[in-house]
């Protein structure tokens, strides 16, 4: 099937052409952000989608009812895209604004605004498998050819969306964006949320203790009450209580989100996601890239990796 190949060029970033335009990516650059906005930050691949699930759901006290009936692009827009201004005004009250661009086009559009801005990371070995495989169904973005040669162009940053390391070290930098919002990982929403990790993990002090995988998940996410969802909770000023958070819980994982039409992007023309060519939920695991990384490709990305992130003091999980 033929590739919808068109590139929008904006501040040295290519985007994709067919859902970005110089009207839209302005637009964004100049929004007036308002102070019950929250704004979803990520480098494509970071875990976009699932904070996108998770906010709905805090904001909804765990009701999955608008996660099951509307579109997460149209309930959680990007900022960027052609279709959001339209549906950004038809907003009345909260809001949840999705971005993927980088901190330095959207820094004056912040500035000064009581926005609360969640910024999600993820290890980049894992982002650049995600983005290859994605690359691979969406046929809005480029043909990726080999990993070999689509690592090389992420390790660049001449993929759509730009630098990965820009992205992570501009948005993290700011004392501005941390002061007002929320830095998280994927691997640490991965750790404390996703209910069947845990399944999988098969823990060794389960089976020491004769406990039940059933048993064993609730104490587990009992316990986790002081995790990922409870900081994203309290943060949007939305604490859950008792069956709010276990829902929430529920509706946010893998499985559950994999079978969930509004973000699964099954609903989506094959012409521009394609998935006889891969899942968009395609695996959801932190240490995927092993499966796929040469020691030759693990040597080049260690050495860019230094030199990019001396300065930076973030530090990521690879594997777990
Ligand atoms: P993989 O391709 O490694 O499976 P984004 O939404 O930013 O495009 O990110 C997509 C990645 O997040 C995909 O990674 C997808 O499987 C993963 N993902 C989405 N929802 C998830 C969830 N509930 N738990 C774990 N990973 C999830």
């Amino acid at each position: 099937m033929a590739r919808l190949d068109m590139t929008e060029t904006f501040h040295h970033i290519s985007f994709p052409g067919h859902i970005h335009t110089q009207d839209s990516l302005n637009y964004a650059l100049h929004f007036q952000f308002r102070d019950r906005d929250t704004v979803i930050a990520t480098y494509p691949k970071s875990g976009t989608t699932w904070m996108q699930e998770i906010v709905t759901l805090v904001k909804n006290r765990g009701d999955p009812q608008l996660s099951k009936t509307v579109p997460n692009w149209a309930r959680a827009p990007w900022l960027e895209q052609h279709y959001s201004a339209k549906v950004l005004e038809a907003t009345q009250g909260d809001r949840i604004i999705t971005t993927h661009l980088p901190y330095n086009l959207l820094s004056s559009a912040l500035q000064g605004s009581k926005a609360k801005v969640i910024y999600v990371a993820r290890n980049p070995k894992d982002v650049a498998v995600s983005y290859y495989h994605f690359h691979k169904m969406a046929k809005f973005l480029p043909e990726p050819n080999s990993f070999d040669e689509f690592l090389d162009s992420f390790l660049e940053g001449s993929v759509s969306y730009g630098s990965w390391f820009d992205h992570v070290k501009g948005w993290t930098s700011q004392a501005g964006v941390l002061a007002n919002g929320l830095y998280i990982s994927y691997e640490e929403m991965w750790l404390s949320l996703a209910a069947e990790n845990w399944k999988e993990r098969r823990p060794k002090d389960m089976l020491a203790f004769g406990m039940t995988s059933e048993i064993y998940l609730r104490e587990r996410m009992l316990r986790d009450l002081q995790g990922s969802m409870e900081r994203i909770s309290s943060f949007l000023h939305c604490p859950l209580v008792g069956d709010e958070l276990t829902n929430s819980l529920r509706h946010c994982s893998f499985s559950s989100m994999s079978d969930n039409a509004m973000v699964n992007y099954t609903q989506i023309p094959k012409e521009i996601m394609d998935h006889s060519k891969g899942k968009f939920m395609r695996k959801g695991k932190i240490g995927d890239w092993r499966n796929t990384f040469t020691e030759e490709q693990i040597g080049i990305f260690d050495t860019v990796y230094s030199y990019q992130m001396k300065d930076c003091p973030l530090t990521f999980m690879w594997e777990c």
